[in-house]
């Protein structure tokens, strides 16, 4: 029988754990401590430890992890905050649901990161503009390539800006050895399970360097309060991680690291196997591998990729079909933001052209070659 290949496997990684899961499990089962039990901060220090950021604050998922970094700078109406055009939907929704701008910003057609000399003339376009402040960069390190900290940084030192670092698709990832985590003033992460670290529903984290933000964020996580139980101090949300995926993300990290390892073999072997056929994604260190990319001439020879890969029974995914100012959600945002707004045409191409291929750490090289055998065929 052929070895089925998933696109994700979680199955493969809970098989190698399952006891230790069940017995963490019945752990939290047994203490009753469902919110803010023990392990959730015995997780937050593994993190922190893990990322060599000094705290780490668990959440209820990514996208929360964004809003309450963005809460605590107090992000709002009137504020402008930058993020690419090609990412995640939740990396726009957040500064909208707060009343604050997003300006979309073209991305790089190689690294599918956000086009830093496009987002410094965005925030000059805005700041000439003057109708909103420029206060917020949200770099996101895509498919598990960091973005370029060292330039995001400086762009948002000069401009008197927020370095918020969106590495939902890139725990585990570095820059010369400095974990993300490091970078900007927080780093939010998500747990989703098809992350590079993922629990059994949803779940997030912020990391950052600075103890009094995360006390924020521990106040905001929890409706605001401080001082005693029941003292509010600020508006907050019901954002906490809850004890039980805690449990699990302890189990999973026990792994952590030699699925690390195991995402950048695949990623060795799909160049060894694809190389000189269609556009690959550079092997570089530090890429966390959350999704391995490909990229087409354009949507027709994507579309003959696709059949192909369909035929021959190998999963694949598009990451993403739109990029987000033509949703419908974001269009008005956009439209407003800077008028006539600047166009995006990386983006927009990109839609057409990408799509991802098998990516986990229990791949064979057989896998990756009989993907590969399918890609070369159709390229
Ligand atoms: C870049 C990016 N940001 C934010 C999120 C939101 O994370 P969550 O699904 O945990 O809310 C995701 C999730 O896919 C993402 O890929």
């Amino acid at each position: 029988m052929i070895r089925p290949i998933a696109l994700f496997d979680m199955a493969a990684q809970q098989a190698l754990i399952r006891d230790r899961l069940d017995a963490r499990i019945a752990a939290v089962l047994s203490s009753g401590r469902f919110i803010n039990g023990p392990e959730v901060t015995e997780l937050e220090t593994r993190l922190a430890e893990f990322a060599g950021c000094g705290h780490a604050v668990g959440v209820s998922s990514g996208t929360d992890a964004l809003q309450i970094a963005m809460m605590a700078e107090g992000i709002g109406r009137g504020d402008a905050v930058f993020l690419p055009a090609f990412t995640y939907t939740a990396t726009a929704e957040v500064p909208l649901v707060l009343g604050a701008t997003p300006v979309f910003c073209d991305v790089d057609p190689v690294t599918f990161n956000m086009d830093l000399d496009d987002l410094r003339r965005r925030i000059a376009l805005v700041a000439a503009e003057g109708r909103l402040r420029p206060r917020a960069v949200v770099g996101v390190d895509l498919f598990g390539r960091p973005a370029d900290w060292a330039t995001i940084e400086a762009i948002c030192a000069e401009n008197g800006m927020f370095a918020l670092d969106d590495a939902a698709q890139a725990f585990g990832g570095d820059i010369g050895g400095r974990r993300l985590g490091c970078f900007g003033g927080a780093t939010p992460l998500s747990f989703y399970p098809t992350k590079t670290l993922g629990c059994y529903g949803d779940g997030g984290a912020l990391l950052t360097q600075d103890g009094d933000r995360a006390a924020l964020y521990r106040s905001l996580r929890t409706h605001g309060e401080g001082g005693g139980r029941y003292e509010v101090l600020r508006t907050g949300m019901n954002g906490r991680l809850d004890t039980i995926q805690a449990a699990i993300l302890l189990c999973k990290m026990e792994l952590f690291d030699g699925e690390l390892a195991a995402r950048a073999r695949d990623a060795g072997w799909y160049t060894a196997h694809l190389g000189g056929t269609v556009a690959l994604p550079k092997i570089i260190p530090g890429h966390a591998w959350g999704l391995y990319t490909i990229k087409l001439a354009d949507g027709a020879a994507r579309a003959r990729m696709q059949d192909a890969l369909r035929a021959a029974g190998i999963p694949f995914g598009v990451y993403y079909p739109k990029p987000l100012h033509h949703q419908p959600a974001y269009a008005a945002a956009h439209a407003q933001a800077l008028v006539p707004p600047p166009p995006l045409p990386v983006s927009e191409a990109l839609c057409h052209q990408v799509m991802s291929l098998p990516m986990h750490p229990y791949l064979e090289e057989q896998d990756v070659a009989r993907v590969a055998a399918a890609v070369r065929a159709a390229a």
